[in-house]
């Protein structure tokens, strides 16, 4: 093996383990979608934590993970296990002509580095990321108490995947984790998978992120037609006043 080859594989290898891939979706309108993150908690966390760490509503959260706010009292403050997966609810805009996130703010603690930080948002945004979009390195070192911009992965995609409208969830894959597995877990196909995300292999590798199309409830779905809806597969949308006023789940879908 000549040196240059050897350079060649070990660039690619050493690029290959810290640019994890995501999808990059181009745009160029003002407007903003109905997302969804996918987030493996990082530690036991209550509800209105990860609440505040997203800056969502606690309601915005069970609508989007179909938990009844009625069956579950005091539902804020529950408990739940590290290791669960939470579904939440963001907007997606275009900034900068990329679909992506960038209006959850994270104030830094003590003992905060930049991966500390990436693992409390459950690997949704990396350490290189909270690094560079915020322009921390050793003359302006992660001080106590700043705020940071944090980088949240979504895509719109016209919320539809071949013409059925849909709305993408992003997905971190974890260790061992395969296309096949992730397609099961949300009802999707690895050729899907791959055609929303652009890959070229079927391969994936752990802190990879994934848009997963989510197959969702229109208007015309629900027969609601005084307003646009679009409310994903295993969720229900919610009033001004914090009503459930449409649920969707398989059979509204066809
Ligand atoms: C705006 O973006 C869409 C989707 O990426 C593309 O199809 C369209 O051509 C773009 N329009 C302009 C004026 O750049
Ligand atoms: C949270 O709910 C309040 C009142 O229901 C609403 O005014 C506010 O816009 C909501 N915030 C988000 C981020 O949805
Ligand atoms: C560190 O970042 C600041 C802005 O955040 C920049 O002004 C400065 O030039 C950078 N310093 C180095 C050594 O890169
Ligand atoms: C987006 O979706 C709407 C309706 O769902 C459709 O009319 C429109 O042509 C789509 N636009 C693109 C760029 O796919
Ligand atoms: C919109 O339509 C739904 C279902 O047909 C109905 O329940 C709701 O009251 C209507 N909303 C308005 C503001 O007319
Ligand atoms: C919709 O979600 C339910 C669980 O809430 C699931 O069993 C079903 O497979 C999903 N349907 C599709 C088409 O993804």
């Amino acid at each position: 093996m000549t040196h240059q080859l050897q350079l060649c594989l070990l660039f690619f290898i050493f690029t290959s383990l810290t640019h994890a891939k995501s999808v990059i979706e181009p745009c160029n309108t003002s407007d903003s979608c109905p997302s969804l993150l996918s987030y493996l908690l990082p530690y036991d966390s209550k509800l209105s934590e990860i609440a505040y760490r997203f800056q969502v509503n606690v309601s915005d959260i069970l609508a989007a993970n179909s938990i009844d706010p009625v069956a579950v009292p005091s539902l804020t403050n529950q408990i739940l296990p590290a290791r669960s997966l939470v579904k939440v609810p963001i907007s997606c805009p275009c900034v900068d002509g990329i679909r992506r996130s960038v209006s959850t703010a994270y104030t830094v603690q003590a003992a905060d580095t930049v991966n500390s930080i990436s693992d409390g948002f459950g690997g949704l945004v990396s350490g290189e990321q909270v690094r560079s979009f915020n322009g921390i390195n050793a003359t302006n070192p992660l001080t106590s108490g700043e705020s940071l911009a944090i980088l949240l992965p979504c895509t719109c995609f016209n919320n539809s995947n071949d013409g059925v409208a849909a709305v993408y969830l992003s997905y971190v894959v974890r260790r061992g984790e395969s296309l096949g597995g992730i397609g099961q877990t949300f009802g999707t196909t690895v050729a899907e998978l791959e055609a929303v995300n652009g890959l070229g292999q079927p391969g994936v590798d752990p802190g990879d992120i994934l848009a997963v199309p989510i197959p969702a409830c229109s208007s015309a779905n629900l027969n609601w037609y005084n307003e646009s809806l679009i409310v994903p597969n295993g969720s229900y949308a919610l009033t001004a006043a914090n009503c459930i006023k449409c649920t969707c789940g398989p059979t509204d879908l066809k």
